[in-house]
């Protein structure tokens, strides 16, 4: 989605842009090119690694600031940067093709690796072995129904209890062992590519040890709140919870009214901050599903401050 990224963006040489979500730093290499001398981005990962790699690759850049930090802290930052406020903004969400490529972080079911799916794994948090073998048979329901949306979460949950008892999980392809023999191989479909079983509950418990959606909320808050009148948001989702949650958010602060659909006067005091810019959301081209199968379920939301 980078074209229509920055399309939508609409970067002028001497903006202040912030990358929330800088991985391997294409997004951000994009925005560089763009900005003049005088321009400036900020970008953020909470990933270690990351960083270290962007700072190696971006190690000739002046205009670029790039801080080892979880979006939900970027605001105290973004005002260090510049106390009117940013130019653009950009979430490029969930996991980077290195991070899932790499066995060793855990988040792939399909490669052998540690339990872990921690993004920043320098951190105290629990990683995914900590969920599957401490927590309750309904907390684990809890996360495999509302942040999978997976149909068999409580018979996974049971399998995943039952399963601990005797051998406490440390690697990916056990746990993933586990749920197939759940959820079961889809019938083979000479029109879709079956999903791997594993799909739902792996991304459930990435986005519970990272706790993805809370991030989200906050780190929208901050593009907002630390943005100039005309600064655009942009934000890629790649999973329905998500871009529910970017869809509501973004109604709400476009002045959704919430009070009763009888009542003739509005009182809940709703005021719009910004317009939306995409009345529906923007979808990758063919070429581009073709070229990155994992594109296929990004969806592009832009808004402007006003
Ligand atoms: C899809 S990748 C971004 C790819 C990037 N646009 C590029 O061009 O390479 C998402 C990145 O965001 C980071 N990330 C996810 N949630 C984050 C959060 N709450 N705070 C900071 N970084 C986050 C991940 O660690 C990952 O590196």
């Amino acid at each position: 989605m980078l074209g229509e990224v920055m399309e939508w963006l609409v970067v002028e040489p001497d903006d202040f842009i912030v990358d929330m979500t800088l991985g391997g730093g294409g997004y951000s290499r994009a925005i560089l090119d763009e900005l003049g001398k005088e321009g400036k981005l900020v970008s953020f990962d909470r990933d270690i690694e990351a960083v270290e790699r962007a700072r190696g690759l971006f190690s000739d850049e002046p205009r670029l600031t790039i801080h080892h930090a979880p979006f939900s802290q970027s605001a105290e930052f973004i005002a260090l940067h510049s106390p009117v406020g940013h130019d653009g903004a950009v979430f490029d969400l969930g996991v980077s093709s290195h991070q899932l490529d790499e066995a060793e972080r855990g988040f792939s079911f399909q490669q052998d690796g540690p339990l872990d799916m921690r993004m920043n794994p320098d951190s105290d948090a629990e990683s995914a072995a900590d969920f599957v073998n401490n927590r309750s048979v309904q907390e684990l329901t809890e996360i495999f129904r509302d942040f999978g949306e997976e149909r068999k979460a409580r018979a996974v949950a049971r399998a995943i209890e039952k399963r601990r008892e005797t051998q406490p999980y440390t690697r990916t392809l056990d746990l993933a062992q586990t749920i197939e023999s759940v959820v079961g191989r889809p019938r083979p479909s000479k029109f879709k590519k079956a999903k791997h079983p594993a799909t739902r509950c792996f991304q459930a418990l990435r986005i519970a040890v990272n706790q993805e959606l809370d991030e989200l909320r906050i780190g929208l808050d901050n593009a907002l709140n630390t943005a100039r009148p005309g600064a655009r948001v942009a934000v890629v989702s790649y999973h329905s919870l998500e871009d529910r949650i970017v869809k509501n958010y973004f109604r709400d602060k476009a002045g959704r009214c919430h009070c009763p659909r009888h009542q003739p006067v509005c009182t809940c005091g709703a005021k719009a901050e910004i317009n939306i810019l995409t009345k529906k959301a923007v979808k990758p081209s063919e070429q581009e599903v073709e070229e990155n199968r994992r594109s296929r379920s990004a969806v592009l939301r832009v808004v402007e401050k006003i």
